[in-house]
């Protein structure tokens, strides 16, 4: 096709965007040119900006590598990532969910833990935190045998992987749920934290005067064949940037009932006060079990 007016930019391009074999690849390529071309008309993007835009694509990738995966920011500080999660679980986005955003941060093979274990592995100042958790299918049935991946943040807000002073797999252990679909361990309070702000995403955020928090939250990935892989975040309801998650997860269902305890713990004397606890029902939607590739090593 030869184009006279810039009209015909966009019809020449649904065009061969039509000829796509694959149905589903067809269907996303003919939308996302539509919206694309809408979205330029839209704004009427001027060609610096339209190379500003690819310079910020090409910077999103080299940011990322191994520990750090710049993309996954972007996609949570523009609420991408919490409304792809939202439209696919909960009954296709019809109903309550405890299902949540992966995050940057998750690891695979974090090492194995007894039910009622501790995952705090090099010495972590901070109140302990109890948590205890239970496991159900949608008909309220526990989950036995579920494998449960647990990772948090430091009391000072980092990852084991963000920070020189926390053992490796510090904060992280998988737990098995018992015959009545339960799991417990011992780690340290978590804060929230501020997501990496030194590349584009913090350019974004300084642009529109946002803070880079995180409520404090609990990530939990949990799997057993025959159900879709539980992947969720339990939020503190006391956190003050509950409402203003710079990643936009935070859900009603996700808002967890940690306890701040400022008594005597019943039976561990070495807890001082206070010390937290979480209990929590986490649960699953049948599904086929398929593990998320890990954003990092
Ligand atoms: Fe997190």
């Amino acid at each position: 096709m030869i184009i006279e007016r810039q009209e015909d930019v966009t019809a020449a391009a649904l065009a061969v965007m039509e000829r796509t074999s694959d149905p589903r690849i067809r269907q996303i390529m003919v939308s996302l040119v539509k919206h694309l071309h809408g979205f330029i008309r839209d704004v009427h993007l001027t060609e610096a900006e339209f190379r500003e835009a690819a310079a910020i694509l090409v910077e999103l990738g080299q940011r990322s590598n191994d520990t750090h995966n710049e993309v996954i920011l972007m996609a949570g500080s523009l609420g991408v990532s919490s409304l792809v999660c939202l439209l696919n679980n909960g009954d296709q986005g019809n109903t309550e969910t405890d299902h949540s955003l992966l995050g940057p941060f998750w690891r695979l093979n974090s090492p194995r833990v007894e039910n009622g274990g501790s995952i705090v592995r090099s010495e972590t100042p901070g109140a302990a935190l109890f948590v205890t958790g239970r496991v159900v299918d949608k008909a309220g049935a526990p989950v036995a045998g579920a494998e449960v991946d647990v990772w948090h943040a430091s009391p000072v807000g980092f990852y084991e992987n963000q920070d020189p002073e926390q053992a490796d797999m510090n904060l992280r252990g998988k737990f098995s749920t018992d015959a009545d679909g339960r799991f417990a361990f011992r780690s340290v309070m978590m804060t929230g934290y501020p997501i990496p702000t030194d590349g584009v995403v913090g350019r974004l955020l300084t642009a529109q005067s946002r803070h880079p928090y995180r409520p404090a939250h609990l990530h939990a990935l949990i799997a057993k064949p025959g159900f879709k892989v539980l992947i969720s975040q339990v939020y503190d309801p006391a956190d003050p940037h509950l409402d203003s998650d710079v990643q936009f997860g935070v859900t009603k269902a996700l808002i967890g009932n940690f306890v701040r305890h400022d008594e005597p713990h019943p039976s561990e004397a070495d807890v001082a006060t206070p010390w937290y606890s979480l209990d929590h029902i986490y649960r699953m939607e049948a599904g086929e079990a398929v593990l998320p590739r890990p954003p990092i090593r």
